[in-house]
């Protein structure tokens, strides 16, 4: 099992990042069990901006875990309303009660006490045993599963029967005992605002110099759910820029698929632009990435070439067109990621090494026409 020995690097790198972005939320710094137990339950299946005005309103009119336990169900119930799960508003009161009754209304400060509450599941326990009682507990909900899967790859399904402990035992070590409550807010805000399900501005990460996923480009197919074993397709329109000279090339350096390989310049489209792809869009291309004066003709559009990677479906087209014989003279590329270089037809085959969804193109080509 992962168990990281060294954490100090995560560790302070994850306590300077939350150091320099405050995310102000009423319940944080909060060191009352029974607040933080309130916030935690309304934080389950709900945004923060959702349920913050709901634990204004609880905190409000049941400031103390004895007034929650005095009051009747039904205004538990009418002040929980819009917030959904409702049985939710009934164990926190059935629980409040409980306290009351079995602890004298003193929230009780032992882990495997507070985990055996109704209602509190091991996280909300995490939480509550961190935040208020400064307990060596790491937390584990959707946000931390996904920062531990990109940090380390992980490719263990996290909905799979395995994950949990295999994502515990890591969060656990990682965990900076000195100041856990301190270290899972931080967890869960980093979580939550930058290392996000979709789009997370990696280039800016402090911890993009130790993650794994971000260093073998597969941030966007992680976490791994078995649900959704569903390879996520991309759409690539490659353009295919003939001279009697040879054909350009560019090299993939990005922390993507397929680093280090050779591929013809490339538009990354959505599946929509990708289907319509037609003659219209490539001369816009060429129109944009050319000086004005480049003669050009659009000979063809190929059919759709596809490959199968472990986490993704590679759709690719080809675009070929034919530019004039002065052009390597003209040439001005615009707007270009890489640099190209004009490869003639024997070093195309025998210099650069190509993805297989490339070399079978130029498989299929070399039977009809050659550069
Ligand atoms: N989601 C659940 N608990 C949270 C907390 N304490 N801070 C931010 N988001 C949360």
């Amino acid at each position: 099992m992962l168990i990281l020995e060294d954490n100090t690097f995560f560790q302070t790198t994850l306590m300077d990042w939350s150091a320099t972005h405050p995310r102000p939320m009423p319940w944080k710094g909060e060191r009352d069990p029974y607040k933080i137990w309130l916030s935690e339950i309304i934080l389950q299946q709900t945004r923060v901006e959702q349920g913050w005005p709901y634990y204004e309103r609880f905190v409000g009119q049941y400031p103390t875990i004895d007034d929650l336990a005095k009051a009747p169900e039904d205004a538990v119930l009418k002040l929980w309303e819009g917030l959904g799960y409702y049985s939710r508003a009934r164990n926190l009161h059935f629980t409040a009660k409980w306290i009351t009754s079995q602890y004298g209304g003193v929230f009780p400060s032992d882990y495997e006490a507070i985990r055996a509450l109704k209602g509190i599941g091991d996280y909300t326990a995490a939480a509550i045993a961190s935040f208020g009682f400064d307990l060596p507990y790491a937390v584990l909900d959707g946000n931390v599963y996904r920062v531990l899967s990109r940090f380390f790859a992980i490719e263990t399904p996290v909905d799979s029967n395995s994950a949990k402990k295999i994502f515990a035992a890591l969060a656990q070590s990682l965990l900076d005992t000195t100041q856990p409550g301190a270290y899972n807010q931080a967890m869960m805000d980093f979580g939550a605002t930058a290392c996000t399900p979709q789009n997370p501005d990696c280039l800016r990460c402090p911890l993009n110099t130790a993650c794994k996923a971000y260093q073998l480009g597969m941030v966007d197919v992680l976490p791994i759910k078995t649900k959704q074993l569903i390879k996520k397709e991309r759409y690539f329109c490659y353009f295919v820029l003939r001279t009697n000279a040879g054909v350009y090339v560019q090299k993939r350096s990005a922390k993507d698929i397929w680093k280090g390989l050779w591929e013809f310049p490339l538009v990354e489209i959505e599946m929509k632009a990708f289907l319509d792809m037609d003659k219209k869009d490539a001369t816009t291309w060429c129109n944009t990435h050319f000086k004005s004066d480049v003669l050009f003709q659009i000979a063809a559009i190929s059919a759709v070439y596809k490959q199968t990677l472990t986490h993704r479906k590679i759709n690719a087209v080809f675009c070929e067109i034919n530019l004039s014989d002065d052009f390597e003279e003209n040439v001005v590329f615009l707007h270009l990621d890489h640099p190209l270089h004009l490869a003639s037809e024997g070093d195309l085959k025998n210099k650069f090494a190509f993805p297989r969804i490339i070399d079978q193109y130029l498989d299929n080509k070399s039977l009809s026409l050659s550069f």
